[in-house]
């Protein structure tokens, strides 16, 4: 069992829509006994709140739910419920090193690191507004995160 949680400042756009799309991946892979997945935020902005309507959409044009998912923050307990943290772009990495006291095991990745795309950032979908964009980074790294764990 790999235990991944996804991080981003919100936990309403690019950490639920990697959830949801490495869930689905595990799914039609047949894998999904083989995953815990998770997703959180670093801040408590949107504490309770739903997947951000337009990242839900995104997620729908795909045939991917998301219901019953409520943002939460990232806990210090998280560290070591969890095997990879995996954070969207560098100002998550530094969050998520606050919050967990740092990263002694070496568990803490950037979503681009699996694409073949080491030290860059997801597009930020809540500045621009272009949610497909994310959709793209998000699911190169959700696709090369589950071949280097399937087969890695
Ligand atoms: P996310 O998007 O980190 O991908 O969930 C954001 C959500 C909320 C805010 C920023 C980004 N905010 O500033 O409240």
């Amino acid at each position: 069992m790999t235990n991944i949680i996804f991080v981003c400042l919100g936990n309403i756009c690019r950490s639920p829509m990697a959830e949801f799309i490495l869930k689905d991946m595990a799914e039609k892979a047949g894998l999904s006994d083989r995953f815990h997945i998770e997703s959180a935020a670093v801040s408590t902005e949107e504490y309770g709140n739903p997947v951000y309507p337009p990242a839900r959409r995104k997620l729908a044009e795909h045939g991917i739910g998301c219901t019953g998912k409520t943002a939460r923050q990232l806990r210090r307990e998280d560290y070591e419920r969890f095997d990879l943290i995996i954070g969207m772009d560098a100002g998550n990495l530094r969050g998520i090193r606050r919050i967990c006291g740092g990263d002694p095991a070496d568990k803490v990745r950037l979503l681009l690191d699996y694409a073949g795309r080491p030290g860059q950032e997801v597009a930020d979908p809540w500045y621009t507004g272009d949610f497909e964009a994310a959709w793209r980074d998000i699911e190169a790294g959700c696709r090369g995160l589950l071949e280097e764990i399937a087969h890695g």
